[in-house]
């Protein structure tokens, strides 16, 4: 019996080499990852500039507490506001989505002292007690993790998110695009609205950018397509490529005092040095036009395959939905054709690969899709 606590589903493959969009197993046959291992792979496996940084980080120093001055934070936090387009949010850094979403309802929470929370449903912000609350799913929310609090409303209804924020919510949040509930994309009109209502009643507006944000979408946040400025972004997964790292941007209009949140490992200094490389490889090597460019390639090309139901996404946060479980395809396109993709649901495949794909894998999987669908 194995002494891992038995709560992943698991391929028997073992991936023990990764280069860019490519992995290798223990027998060396090689894969192409078009899952990035859940939307963290954001600039390519192992690249030169992440590793080196990472390497000499680890040689001069890789741990000291936030109880001393840690430039490489400043550091991180002046490029990430300046790719992301927010030159006057502060950032708060932690380790995961879950943790970064933690700390947006307490910020949102402690600054209009209300309790109540809007959330959407078929959202998904994480596990830990308070994001796990305000996820639509009620198989992961055991009894302890108190929800009285929180609202589900139709996600997307510009409607109901009219009537259902009112002056007693502290904070409404949702995902630019919906990950985990299959790829769905907020609309322009519901995220204004979602804006024009917290403006209204004092609420706070979280925008949970764990998984559609740091460029995913062709935008570093998806919610700029609406044009909207949220109270505070949530961050994760791509921030540090594979090192844990998470981050909460937050707008001018918070005040920080001293110990009003905190945290051990959050903003060490491996972490940062591997959050520095991503943005440096992101704006060098223009991933963010990548992801655009790249998503509009995929979606033409899969288009043209046919076959499904619907198709959603932007940039590289692709689903396709079909008629049928996809289970077999995504075993034929794994085992068969050697390509790793995600899930939502039962019957949509999630493309999420890394932003630097270039058009031979985008073609190899557009090639293998066509003839896993003629077969059958
Ligand atoms: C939108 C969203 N928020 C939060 C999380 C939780 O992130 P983590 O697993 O890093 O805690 C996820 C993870 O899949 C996510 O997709």
């Amino acid at each position: 019996m194995s002494k891992l606590f038995n709560v992943y589903p698991l391929y028997d493959i073992e991936p023990v080499r990764a280069r860019g969009s490519y992995l290798w197993d223990v027998n060396g046959t090689q894969y192409i990852d078009l899952y990035g291992g859940h939307a963290v792979i954001s600039v390519g496996h192992s690249h030169p500039h992440y590793v080196e940084m990472l390497t000499k980080q680890l040689s001069d120093i890789s741990f000291y507490s936030n109880s001393v001055r840690i430039r490489l934070q400043e550091e991180l936090a002046e490029k990430l506001s300046e790719l992301s387009g927010y030159p006057d949010y502060q950032l708060f850094l932690c380790n995961s989505g879950a943790e970064a979403n933690e700390n947006a309802l307490k910020l949102a929470s402690f600054h209009n002292k209300r309790t109540r929370v809007v959330s959407f449903t078929k959202s998904f912000h994480g596990r830990t007690a308070g994001a796990v609350a305000v996820t639509d799913n009620a198989a992961i929310v055991a009894p302890v993790n108190y929800k009285e609090h929180v609202q589900f409303l139709p996600f997307n209804d510009v409607a109901a998110a009219e009537t259902g924020i009112t002056d007693q919510v502290c904070a409404v949040i949702v995902e630019g695009i919906q990950g985990v509930g299959g790829i769905q994309v907020a609309t322009d009109a519901f995220l204004q609205t979602l804006r024009r209502r917290c403006d209204q009643t004092g609420a706070v507006l979280i925008l949970d950018s764990v998984q559609c944000g740091y460029g995913r979408s062709g935008r570093f946040f998806s919610h700029q397509f609406s044009g909207i400025h949220p109270d505070l972004m949530t961050m994760a997964k791509g921030m540090g490529n594979g090192f844990p790292v998470g981050g909460v941007m937050i707008s001018p209009k918070f005040e920080a005092s001293y110990g009003l949140l905190g945290t051990t490992f959050g903003g060490n200094h491996l972490a940062c040095a591997a959050a520095i490389a991503v943005l440096d490889i992101m704006k060098n090597e223009d991933l963010i036009r990548n992801a655009e460019t790249m998503g509009h390639y995929l979606m033409e090309g899969i288009t043209r395959v046919g076959g499904h139901k619907e198709l959603r996404g932007r940039g590289l946060m692709i689903g396709i939905e079909y008629d049928f479980a996809v289970e077999t395809l995504r075993h034929q396109l794994l085992f068969d054709h050697k390509m790793f993709t995600g899930v939502a649901g039962k019957n949509t495949i999630r493309l999420l690969p890394s932003l630097a794909l270039q058009k031979p894998e985008a073609d190899a999987f557009l090639a293998a899709l066509r003839g896993c669908l003629q077969r059958g």
